[in-house]
């Protein structure tokens, strides 16, 4: 592809130096990189703890085991989503009890959670579609309410903030982050979780580690059934890189995102959703609304740009379907899977990259009216 939907932000010159040390000192796991990496990471988040995963996907289902929500639970899930956020509390044995979108936007609809809650609700694992904050007061005053454990799918979302609270420091409500190459930061495979509970955190550690607490004298006493979660050195020196460089990499996509949303303003077709006064977001993705999407993610991959749909509705997913719902019946969050369109945002992204990707748009959509 001449422009392709993504390129991860990671150099091998500036990385070089640490792999070497990495290698060299034959410590390959559980290292100093993965404790610096965990302890940067907390610091941009602004939390005490962060605890590194192989994924988003493991972290979530590290949480949800760390809170012990399994077999009779029912856990409210953003219904627009990757399939991941739903999986894990299947995986978990609980029941996922799909919430649709806000109206025309992506995020989660607070009413429309409300409607679903029953005695056997324990928690709310709520998505920031492509960055876009989904947390707020209101919404964690609304779980307090019901006595909901709140967790954040924040996979996408590192860097953003809303009410000056950034994605992943929401009081008791931990925060899952995926470092996938598609995400604003990339270990290859990778997540995190972050939380301020202390004993939280030391649970997380445990489970993460096959459940294996020190012994008395030599080896270990293993006290749960636990996992192999963890993130491997190589991946935490990617990490730290970028990490390190993540408000100019977020600079840089909003930069990108600022020249789409203007430039696209005036394609009366395409729906732009963008960020209210005081929100930041990381702009994993550049997503719009446009009809007939499949036949402009052609018409564009013959042009030689990558585009996507933004991402799914889990209960049209074949695999949701059993826990009785038939595709439609979440209307917002279908809609949103029918009509997204995620478009190239790459890192240092140039005008030129941005105005052929508009002009193509443009292009399509005036061919297909006339
Ligand atoms: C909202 C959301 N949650 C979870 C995941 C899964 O992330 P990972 O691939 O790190 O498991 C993704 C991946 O795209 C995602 O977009």
């Amino acid at each position: 592809m001449k422009i392709p939907i993504i390129r991860p932000s990671v150099r091998f010159d500036d990385v070089a130096a640490d792999i070497r040390t990495v290698l060299d000192s034959g410590i390959l796991t559980n290292g100093p990189f993965l404790a610096q990496f965990e302890a940067e990471l907390a610091a941009a988040v602004g939390v005490r703890h962060a605890v590194a995963t192989t994924s988003a996907t493991t972290a979530m289902h590290l949480v949800l085991a760390a809170a012990e929500i399994g077999p009779g639970d029912e856990v409210l899930v953003s219904d627009f989503t990757f399939p991941a956020t739903g999986n894990v509390v299947v995986e978990r044995g609980a029941v996922p009890v799909l919430v649709d979108c806000e109206p025309g936007g992506f995020r989660l609809d607070l009413d429309d959670a409300d409607r679903r809650v029953t005695a056997k609700t324990k928690a709310l694992l709520v998505v920031d579609p492509f960055g876009q904050p989904a947390m707020s007061t209101e919404l964690l005053e609304w779980a307090a309410a019901r006595r909901l454990l709140v967790i954040e799918d924040a996979a996408c979302a590192l860097g953003s903030s809303r009410e000056g609270v950034a994605c992943g420091a929401w009081p008791e409500a931990p925060g899952c982050f995926s470092f996938h190459p598609r995400k604003v930061v990339t270990t290859g495979e990778g997540g995190a979780v972050t939380t301020d509970d202390d004993e939280f955190a030391a649970r997380l550690r445990l489970l993460r580690s096959h459940g294996g607490a020190p012994g008395p004298a030599i080896g270990l006493s293993f006290v749960a059934h636990g996992f192999n979660y963890r993130m491997s050195e190589l991946q935490a020196v990617l990490g730290l890189d970028q990490l390190r460089r993540l408000d100019a990499i977020r600079a840089d996509r909003q930069a990108t995102a600022a020249r789409y949303e203007k430039r696209l303003g005036a394609i009366q077709s395409v729906g732009l959703v963008t960020p209210p006064a005081g929100e930041e977001w990381s702009y994993q993705s550049f997503v719009v609304l446009v009809d007939e999407r499949d036949d402009i993610v052609t018409a564009l991959r013959d042009l030689g740009i990558e585009t996507t749909l933004g991402t799914y509705a889990l209960h049209a997913q074949p695999v949701f379907g059993p826990l009785g719902y038939a595709p439609g019946d979440l209307p917002e969050s279908f809609d949103r899977q029918q009509r997204s369109l995620t478009l190239p945002l790459l890192p240092e992204m140039t005008s030129e990259q941005v105005d052929e990707v508009i002009a193509a748009i443009s292009a399509i959509i005036g061919a297909r009216r006339a």
